[in-house]
């Protein structure tokens, strides 16, 4: 039965991927469309062993938000309390993000949120460059899917691994970069940075007031 409704699944994505190349344009899908895909990318990776941080993980932390978002937030990599509930950025850095989407008027009910690593780092230490190896396909695939206008990196390891680049979060945070399928990347600092240096929490606004007014017109 799973492999008839995984079939069915390939069917609507090869079918939605003529569509686009021969349109050349992005077909867009409902909810559940989106929705189906991620659920059925979560149901292959849930039990990930491709490093080893799964050795030490509670739950693999896939991403959280709305599968059609025109917006796409990209953090570094699961913390405690996301390890343990399975859900990203629900821990401090998470409550000062929230608070700051609020501030600058976008709805989290339109934004999709997730991470590099889908697992954590044990001790919270820097993620490795083999771990995101790894991992960014599955990061790959999720964008493929919601296929987001704006995708917005917070901190140095998203807004690296995006733009394969190993230049600074400072030089690069509040610029706009395209990617392809007419996409924009814009970097800020990660929630955290905000927290341990308070004066950061500014231009973190900033950025995040840019990215609202990219969506307002662009999206
Ligand atoms: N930091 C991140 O980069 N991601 C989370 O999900 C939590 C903290």
């Amino acid at each position: 039965m799973e492999d008839i409704y995984s079939e069915y699944l390939n069917i609507i994505r090869d079918f939605r991927e003529y569509l686009e190349r021969k349109m050349k344009r992005i077909v867009p899908c409902d909810n559940s469309t989106n929705s189906a895909f991620l659920d059925e990318l979560y149901q292959k990776i849930k039990n990930c062993k491709r490093c080893p941080l799964y050795r030490s993980r509670t739950n693999l932390v896939f991403g959280r938000g709305n599968p059609n978002a025109k917006l796409m937030f990209i953090g570094e990599a699961p913390g405690k309390d996301e390890d343990l509930q399975g859900k990203p950025f629900v821990g401090a850095a998470g409550k000062l993000f929230e608070k700051s989407l609020k501030d600058v008027g976008i709805s989290l009910e339109d934004v999709y949120i997730a991470n590099v690593l889908k697992c954590r780092p044990p001790r919270n230490r820097d993620p490795k460059p083999e771990e995101i190896a790894a991992c960014f396909p599955y990061l790959q695939k999720q964008i493929q899917i919601i296929k987001p206008k704006i995708i917005c990196t917070l901190g140095k390891f998203s807004t690296q691994t995006l733009l394969n680049t190993t230049q600074g979060i400072s030089s690069l945070r509040g610029k706009i970069f395209s990617l392809e399928e007419g996409r924009i990347l814009i970097p800020t600092y990660h929630p955290a940075a905000c927290i341990y240096r308070p004066p950061l929490k500014e231009q973190f606004l900033k950025d995040l007031m840019l990215v609202k007014e990219r969506l307002e017109t662009d999206a």
